[in-house]
């Protein structure tokens, strides 16, 4: 764990201090004072000088401790412009504050008496942004930054009306993981560093307010939204989001805010969302963050969700209309332990936050919704990983990354998410569920509200689950190591036989598909070649209307055939599918596959041209490299 050195004033101290000639009360209060006061103090993670891969904060110099942030949000500039207060806890005196910022303008810098504060600006060095420093006079705990962000900061995304669902009003979210937070606050952002925050912030009076924070459920006329986060979070977990918002309440400490047409399909997608919490609960420890809420976007959100804490940021592409695809709630959900209760120290770490979740989210699947149906998952999630292994450098399937120089978003790879994930399980087969749950359970308790390296999770596992147990293939090594676990459902065995006789000439309209679930038939779709004949693609519409499915993971899949066997009567849906959403996870396999001929790539410029425009900085980026 990142904390202060205490072993300087460790057993040997203790021992040291247990020989001399001090009363017993007295010995007690030195020892209390050198080795439990430090452990006390050091609530905050404090990193170590200047080794933080992708910031140039000095937490172990000084350190954020609240964030008191006053924004209001400008539709027609595209900007927000106010200040933040940040509180230090200063640990060496000499030292100037390091803050994070990209394309943000400063207007100054001051205490909170007015007292103007020098500043030194860094080097603009791409996604790092530039290095802020504060010079710190004596007795100074408090810094008021005035600010403007830049129109084109990547956090922000600024909708028009039209590119909402309701077309009525404009929308404005922020996505900060991984290290965008920096372009709307500037901050420690680091996932080391832990700060609590309020804010006040002011929007256009027909348009609601909500942040990773306490939440209003009501429009207020004045457009000025109040927000306390007493639960420490690290900067990757600031949100924001305005809108033409509504709220209903779908169980006792759970509701969801979507545009006024889409709140009633939410409610309904989401009922199960109170038995998920209890489950989790029930596994891993009580929820500590109050309510759990969650809203709903537009579809231009660029991942399918967001683990803002007490408001998970979901796109709309799960309402699938049969609850088909809520998984994705039981993983953010899960991220309220495993992420944003301990969380990776790095982002070489990454693993740490997304592994555990994924583990944490099938035990919650698995709990609600029984271990047949949890294992259909697992067999989707280690399909999709031998798959996207392949497609990887070696260095770059160790489950501790290694990202200095590069954007932590390359670590985004089904790795830190599925080999994390089998790797857990492995650990679990081999101590049995109910050792492992508990050591889990106290993991998540002993490390709350900390941030975590591999190390240290490693050093914790040896001491208290397994001395033995032998991780260096699984975390520093590449690829799957053998004793990867198996997974075997018999459900998924009889799909793939429906695909063989499909393939061997049965007529589509003679399969056994009666029953099947969204995740069946992902699983026919990915048995089944990429490319297929005409006719064979024709049957497969025509028996199972796949070209109209509402369901969009179905739609993903289909259209990947749609392009490799070039099938006409697919290519108006992908075009709407493609300019309709902007989910990066759905968009770069289409894209890609797309590129793979001159005149798919013809095709995905011209699309592309058209959407650019309404996609996300964080896809815009991705398929920006990927078409050029
Ligand atoms: N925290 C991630 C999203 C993320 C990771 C954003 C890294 C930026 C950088 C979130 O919890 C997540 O994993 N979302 C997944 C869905 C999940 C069910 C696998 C997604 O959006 O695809
Ligand atoms: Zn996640």
């Amino acid at each position: 764990m990142y904390s202060f050195p205490v072993s300087l004033f460790g057993p040997g101290l203790i021992a040291t201090l247990l020989s001399l000639e001090i009363s017993l009360p007295n010995r007690f209060l030195i020892i209390l004072l050198f080795v439990i006061a430090p452990t006390m103090m050091s609530s905050q993670n404090f990193a170590s000088a200047t080794d933080l891969p992708h910031s140039c904060a000095r937490p172990g110099e000084v350190s954020v401790s609240h964030m008191d942030l006053n924004l209001d949000v400008d539709f027609a500039s595209k900007r927000l412009s106010g200040s933040v207060t940040l509180s230090l806890d200063r640990v060496d005196d000499s030292k100037p504050l390091h803050l994070d910022s990209r394309g943000i303008t400063i207007n100054g810098v001051s205490t909170v008496d007015g007292t103007k504060l020098v500043c030194e600006t860094g080097e603009a060095a791409g996604y790092l942004g530039q290095c802020l420093s504060i010079k710190l006079p004596a007795e100074v705990d408090k810094v008021v930054i005035n600010y403007v962000t830049s129109a084109d900061a990547s956090a922000l995304q600024w909708l028009s009306p039209e590119q909402t669902t309701d077309k009525q009003h404009p929308f404005l979210f922020t996505q900060s993981q991984a290290i965008l937070a920096r372009t709307w606050v500037p901050c420690q952002d680091t996932p080391a560093v832990r700060f609590t925050y309020s804010a006040r912030v002011t929007v256009p009076p027909e348009l609601m307010a909500v942040m990773s924070a306490s939440n209003p459920q009501v429009r207020n006329d004045q457009g000025v939204y109040e927000f306390e986060m007493t639960q420490p979070i690290p900067s990757y977990l600031l949100a924001l989001a305005v809108g033409d918002l509504e709220f209903r309440e779908i169980g006792p400490r759970s509701g969801v805010y979507a545009e006024p047409s889409v709140l009633e399909k939410a409610a309904w997608e989401l009922a199960d969302t109170e038995r998920m919490i209890a489950a989790a609960e029930s596994l891993y420890g009580v929820y500590r963050w109050d309510r759990y809420d969650v809203i709903f976007l537009p579809s231009s959100f660029p991942f399918g969700g967001m683990e803002n804490p007490r408001l998970t940021f979901a796109t709309p592409t799960i309402l699938a209309g049969d609850r088909s695809l809520v998984a994705l709630i039981a993983h953010e959900l899960a991220h309220s332990w495993s992420g944003n209760l301990v969380t990776n120290a790095t982002w070489n770490d990454f693993w740490l936050n997304e592994g555990f979740t994924v583990y944490f989210e099938q035990r919650i699947m698995e709990a609600v919704y029984g271990r047949p149906y949890a294992e259909m998952l697992a067999r989707l999630t280690l399909d999709g990983l031998l798959e996207e292994m392949g497609t990887l450098d070696e260095r770059d399937t160790w489950l501790k990354l290694d990202l200095a120089g590069r954007d932590p978003d390359d670590g985004m790879t089904a790795i830190a998410y599925d080999k994390g994930y089998f790797f857990l399980r492995m650990l679990e087969e081999n101590v049995g569920r109910e050792k492992w749950d508990m050591f889990l359970r106290d993991y998540f308790k002993q490390h709350a509200f900390r941030s975590v390296t591999t190390e240290d999770f490693v050093a914790y596992l040896k001491q208290n689950l397994d001395p033995s147990v032998d991780i260096t293939e699984w975390i520093y090594g590449p690829g799957l190591p053998e004793n990867c676990p198996e997974v075997k459902t018999a459900e998924l065995l009889e799909v793939e036989k429906q695909a063989q006789a499909f393939l061997k000439g049965s007529p589509a309209a003679e399969l056994t598909v009666q029953d099947w679930t969204t995740h069946h038939w992902l699983h026919f779709l990915r048995t089944l070649p990429d490319s297929l004949s005409t006719q064979q693609m024709h049957h497969l519409d025509e028996a199972f209307g796949l070209t109209e499915s509402a369901n969009s993971e179905i739609t993903h899949e289909w259209m990947l055939h749609v392009i490799a066997s070039d099938y006409g009567p697919g290519m108006e849906k992908l075009e709407q599918f493609l300019t309709q959403q902007g989910r990066r996870k759905f968009l770069k396999p289409l894209y890609q596959k797309l590129a793979e001929t001159d005149e798919g790539k013809a095709l995905a410029r011209r699309i592309y041209k058209k959407a650019r425009p309404t996609y996300h900085a964080v896809s815009r980026d991705t398929i920006d490299e990927l078409l050029n």
